[in-house]
């Protein structure tokens, strides 16, 4: 049976996510501002006590980190204190508490990627609060999931993809800071970890938890790095080659043209903002791979899928799934798809990665037209053409949307 899954924050960039996807694997009750707020009390623990979860996801947060300088009690009683309570309220119905903390519990002065056991030390009133709000659930005793996730972006509301795309119907040159370096991560990819982590979680909820997966801090961000120069670059490199104009994206520019043609790289100094920001806020996600078996993508290929809209309702446990059946395949060498298989062409608007290896092997039941254009007839005859797994998740991941979206 489906594990039941109470969300608080269902209206932010990555609760929204979450209220699409986490339906696959859950019973969600998706609660927003409006129906359960952080500085309410009352209002969190009867939620929690009336819809009885397994798990609590807690995607609300006060976010609006120069803000924060100026409203620290506030800050501090939606990211510290109303995270004692979830906690402890958990605790008390067995349920496990899925969190999300950030980078900017760092002060970016280590010159590698920060590891979990790194001592914290924030910079801004934001970054203090998130980490006494990390400490608040870790006291409470509830069983915790904290996942450090940085600069997170969607499609929609306030965010960095949307303000860049935005300033560039407006100047021909962008001004972004080059010297503070992270890994920005879409709000969707986030969620479609969380929905495969509590997937994981709900197997071995019955059994001891600690064995396979402790409760503890997680870093889970996109892989690699860069600076909010590159990814302002990033996007209007991408936005050069959108196939077509998606409906989020006349949102995000008003319908106006992009007249941007140049980013201009500047330093912290040259930006001032009222909180201080780390300059590495680079996290390893080495700890969350070991445990949970999967990376996320690249910051580079996940912006490729954000700003294509793609939809990532596989889990990315059927991903490797399908790698496992690629494997086996490989190793036999057959010259017909097994039965229920099907080999296919990868679309090549989905880029450079796909188009290198542009044959693979998926299950038929997904094998929608996008994919399916071009079904080799004889199977795949050379068994190197298959592709490598990162290639492979990609394609996947990417070729998904077209199945849900018809093209505008
Ligand atoms: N955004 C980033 O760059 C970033 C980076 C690292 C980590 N994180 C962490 O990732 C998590 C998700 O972030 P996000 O980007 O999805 O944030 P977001 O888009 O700002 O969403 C936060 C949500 O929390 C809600 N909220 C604020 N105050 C509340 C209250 N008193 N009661 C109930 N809900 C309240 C907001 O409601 P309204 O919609 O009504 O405003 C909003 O829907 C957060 O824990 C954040 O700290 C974010």
């Amino acid at each position: 049976m489906k594990p039941r899954v109470l969300l608080f924050g269902s209206a932010g960039q990555v609760g929204r996510d979450l209220a699409i996807l986490l339906p696959q694997v859950s019973l969600v009750c998706a609660l927003d501002r409006g129906q359960a707020d952080l500085l309410q009390f009352e209002a969190v623990r009867a939620s929690i006590r009336e819809s009885k979860p397994k798990f609590v996801v807690n995607a609300a947060a006060y976010t609006a980190v120069d803000r924060a300088e100026t409203e620290p009690q506030i800050a501090e009683t939606i990211n510290t204190d109303a995270l004692g309570v979830i906690g402890e309220e958990a605790k008390k119905i067995g349920a496990i508490v899925i969190h999300y903390s950030t980078d900017y519990v760092f002060d970016g002065s280590k010159d590698s990627p920060y590891v979990e056991d790194d001592l914290p030390s924030p910079l801004n009133v934001y970054g203090r609060t998130k980490l006494d709000g990390e400490v608040a659930l870790q006291e409470s005793g509830a069983e915790y999931f904290i996942l450090r996730t940085s600069s997170v972006y969607s499609t929609r509301g306030r965010n960095f993809l949307v303000a860049i795309l935005k300033r560039a119907t407006l100047h021909e040159e962008l001004q972004v800071v080059r010297d503070q370096i992270g890994a920005p991560t879409w709000s969707r990819m986030i969620a479609a970890a969380t929905t495969n982590v509590i997937q994981k979680l709900a197997i071995e909820a019955s059994r001891d938890l600690s064995e396979h997966y402790p409760s503890g801090i997680y870093h889970m961000t996109a892989a690699g790095q860069t600076s909010w120069h590159g990814f302002a670059e990033a996007i209007l490199e991408e936005y050069s080659s959108f196939p077509e104009a998606l409906p989020w994206l006349n949102d995000a520019t008003q319908g106006k043209e992009l007249v941007a043609k140049r980013v201009q790289a500047i330093s912290s100094s040259e930006y001032p903002a009222l909180a201080r920001r780390p300059i590495n806020s680079v996290l390893a996600n080495d700890k969350f791979c070991r445990v949970f078996g999967f990376r996320l993508p690249d910051w580079r290929e996940q912006l490729n899928l954000a700003v294509r809209d793609a939809q990532l309702d596989l889990t990315m446990n059927e991903v490797r799934g399908l790698r496992e059946q690629c494997t086996q395949i490989r190793g036999s060498r057959r010259s017909r798809p097994p039965k229920g298989m099907a080999f296919c062409r990868v679309n090549s608007q989905f880029g450079a990665l796909t188009a290198r290896n542009p044959i693979l092997l998926i299950p038929a039941c997904i094998c929608y037209a996008p994919l399916g254009r071009s079904p080799l007839p004889g199977g795949c005859r050379d068994a190197n053409q298959l592709p490598r797994r990162r290639c492979l998740r990609s394609s996947l991941l990417a070729a998904r949307r077209p199945l849900v979206r018809s093209p505008l």
